[in-house]
């Protein structure tokens, strides 16, 4: 259970910016992850999956596979889809 509100698709889809902020889901999660995009060890990659799902993108770079890389995401996380 979570006291974080829901969102939609189409409101995750409008941040998909720096200046909109950028939001990515996750399992049902919703992640506002625009003070993380600088700081990633991937670089600009990252903005691929601005707006959307993750899952595809993780399926291509196993490295997220590991619990400190999810310890990371979750400290990012505003609510459900
Ligand atoms: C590497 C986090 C999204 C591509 C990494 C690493 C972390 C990380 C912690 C380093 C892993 C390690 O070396 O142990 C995240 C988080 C994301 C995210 C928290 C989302 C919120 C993405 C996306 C892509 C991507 C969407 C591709 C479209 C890469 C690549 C590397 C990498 C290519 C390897 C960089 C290298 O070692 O040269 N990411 N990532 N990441 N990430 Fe991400």
């Amino acid at each position: 259970s979570s006291s974080l509100p829901t969102f939609s698709q189409e409101e995750v889809t409008k941040h998909r910016s720096l200046d909109d902020g950028v939001w990515v889901t996750y399992r049902g999660g919703v992640y506002d992850i625009t003070e993380f995009v600088a700081m990633h060890p991937g670089g600009d990659k990252i903005m691929l999956a601005a707006g959307g799902a993750l899952e595809p993108f993780w399926a291509l770079y196993a490295v997220h596979n590991e619990k400190h890389v999810l310890d990371i995401l979750s400290e990012y996380k505003v609510g459900e889809l």
